[in-house]
C-alpha cells in the first residue's frame, strides 16, 4: 500500500463502519438513537486523535527514538516512520561525534601547531602545539586578534602583507618555526607551525663540521703542496734537505689519513643504517691489548698499569677496542714523560666501568662538557704536536651511546683526569 493509502484506507473504513453502525441503530432505535451514537463515535474519534497529538507534542520536547509512544489507526504508521527518521538520526550524530573526537585527538597528538581564524584574524581554533609554539592558549584566547596576541613585528608584516607564497621563518620562544598561511572556505584560514629547532641545529652542526674538517685537511695540505712548490721549483737541493720535506710531508699526509679515517669511523657510527653487531667480548684480553698499545705509544715514557677484574661485555669488539684505545692515547699524550697512567676494568652488581686514569696536564672544569664535540681541543697546538685528529672523544661518545654506556670525566688542572666508561648491568654478558 502507499503511504497515501495507508493514512486514508482506515479513516474511511473506520467511518464507514460508524455510518452502518449509526444506520443499523436508526433501524432498530430510531432516527434520534442513531444520530446521538454516531455524535458519541464521532467524539470518541476526536479524543482519540488529540491524545495522541497530546503524545505527540510531549514526545518533540525529548526527541529520542526510544521514547516514541505505540500509535494507534493512522498514527501507527506516523510514529513508526518518526521513529526511523530519529534513529538514523540519532545513528549520524554518534558517528559525528566519534569523528569529531578522533579528529580532536590527532589535532592534539599533531606535532605541529595548527590555528584556525577567520577573515580578520580571530582565532577561532588552535591545537596544543600551536599554544606551545606561539604562547596562546585557546579558551582565553578565542575570538581574539592573532596579531594581538602574537606580538612579533615579523609575524604581524606576513600575516597583515598576507604573501603567503613563502613560508615564514620565525624565532619565538628560542624556537625556530616555519610558518604557513592556507586559506580555506573564503572566510577563514588556517595557520601551520612547524618545529624546526632541531632541524636547524643539525643544519648547523653539519656545516660547522664541514668547516672543521675542510680546515683540519687545509693545513697538511697546504704544508705538502708547499714543500712540492720547493722540489718542482729547486730539483737539484740536497740528498739531506730532500729527505727532511720527505719526512715532514710524510707526517703531514699520515696526519690527512688519520683525520678521513677519523672521520668516516664517526660518520659509520652515527649512520642509522650501521646497526651494532653484538658480540661476547673479552674484557680481560681487550683491556691487555689496549695496555700494550699504550706501553708501545708511551715507549717507556710512562708507568703503566693495569687492574682488570670485570666480567666479559656484551657488545662490538671494534668499535670498545676504538674507544677505549682513545682514552688510553689520549692518557698518554697529554701526560708529561715520568707520569703514570693507570687502565681498569671493574664490575659490580650496577655494572661496570671501564677507566683510564693519568697524573698528566688535566683539563679545567669549563672545558670539561664540551671535549666530546668533534675537533673541541683545549690545546689546538698540543693535540696536533702529538698526531691527534679532535675526533677521538665524539667516537668515544658515540660508541658509547651505542653500547648504552656513559662518560665520566674527572679532571684538574695539573694534576690529572680520570675517563670512565660505565655500562650497564643489561651490557654484561649472560651466558
Ligand atoms: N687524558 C687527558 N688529559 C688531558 N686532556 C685530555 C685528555 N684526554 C683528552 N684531553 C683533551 O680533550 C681534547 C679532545 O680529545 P680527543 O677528542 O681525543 O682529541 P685529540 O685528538 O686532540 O686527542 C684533547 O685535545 C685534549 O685537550
Ligand atoms: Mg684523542
Amino acid at each position: 500500500m502507499s503511504p497515501k493509502a495507508v493514512f486514508w484506507v482506515p479513516i474511511a473504513l473506520r467511518s464507514i463502519l460508524i455510518l452502518i453502525g449509526g444506520g443499523v441503530v436508526w433501524a432498530l432505535f430510531g432516527l434520534l438513537t442513531a444520530m446521538l451514537v454516531i455524535v458519541a463515535l464521532l467524539l470518541a474519534m476526536v479524543i482519540m486523535q488529540l491524545l495522541y497529538l497530546y503524545k505527540l507534542a510531549n514526545w518533540l520536547d525529548n526527541p529520542q527514538s526510544t521514547r516514541l509512544p505505540d500509535g494507534w489507526g493512522a498514527w501507527t504508521d506516523i510514529f513508526s516512520r518518526l521513529y526511523r527518521l530519529r534513529r538514523d538520526d540519532e545513528k549520524n550524530q554518534a558517528e559525528l561525534s566519534e569523528w569529531l573526537a578522533r579528529f580532536r585527538q590527532a589535532m592534539h597528538l599533531l606535532p605541529d601547531g595548527v590555528v584556525i581564524m577567520d577573515d580578520v584574524l580571530f582565532l577561532e581554533w588552535c591545537n596544543p602545539a600551536a599554544e606551545q609554539h606561539l604562547g596562546l592558549q585557546h579558551e582565553r584566547d578565542k575570538g581574539m586578534r592573532v596579531t594581538n596576541l602574537v606580538r612579533n613585528p615579523e609575524f604581524i608584516d606576513y600575516i597583515i602583507l598576507g604573501r603567503y607564497d613563502q613560508p615564514l621563518m620565525l624565532t619565538q620562544r628560542e624556537r625556530r618555526l616555519l610558518v604557513n598561511v592556507i586559506p580555506f572556505e573564503n572566510r577563514r584560514q588556517i595557520l601551520v607551525t612547524h618545529d624546526v629547532t632541531e632541524t636547524d641545529r643539525i643544519e648547523r652542526m653539519r656545516r660547522d663540521f664541514i668547516a672543521n674538517a675542510s680546515h683540519e685537511l687545509r693545513t697538511p695540505l697546504t704544508v705538502i703542496v708547499g714543500f712540492l712548490e720547493i722540489a718542482s721549483a729547486q730539483p737539484d737541493l740536497d740528498t739531506k734537505t730532500r729527505n727532511g720535506h720527505l719526512k715532514l710531508m710524510t707526517e703531514q699526509a699520515n696526519r690527512m689519513q688519520s683525520l678521513v679515517t677519523d672521520m668516516l669511523t664517526l660518520s659509520r657510527l652515527e649512520s642509522v643504517e650501521y646497526s651494532l653487531r653484538i658480540e661476547r667480548v673479552n674484557m680481560h684480553a681487550l683491556s691487555e691489548q689496549i695496555a700494550q698499545d699504550a706501553r708501545a705509544l708511551s715507549a717507556g715514557r710512562h708507568q703503566i698499569t693495569l687492574e682488570c677484574d670485570g666480567p666479559d661485555v656484551a657488545g662490538s669488539l671494534d668499535e670498545l677496542r676504538s674507544a677505549f684505545g682513545n682514552l688510553a692515547s689520549n692518557a698518554v699524550r697529554y701526560t708529561p714523560d715520568g707520569g703514570n697512567i693507570l687502565i681498569s676494568w671493574k664490575g659490580d652488581e650496577r655494572g661496570a666501568q671501564f677507566s683510564v686514569q693519568d697524573n698528566g696536564i688535566g683539563i679545567s672544569y669549563q672545558h670539561i662538557s664540551r671535549l666530546t664535540e668533534r675537533f673541541y681541543r683545549v690545546d689546538k697546538g698540543r693535540s696536533r704536536d702529538t698526531q691527534g685528529t679532535g675526533l677521538g672523544l665524539a667516537i668515544v661518545k658515540h660508541v658509547l651511546i651505542r653500547h648504552s654506556a656513559v662518560l665520566q670525566i674527572s679532571s684538574e688542572p695539573g694534576q690529572g683526569s680520570r675517563f670512565s666508561a660505565c655500562f650497564e648491568r643489561k651490557t654484561i654478558w649472560h651466558d
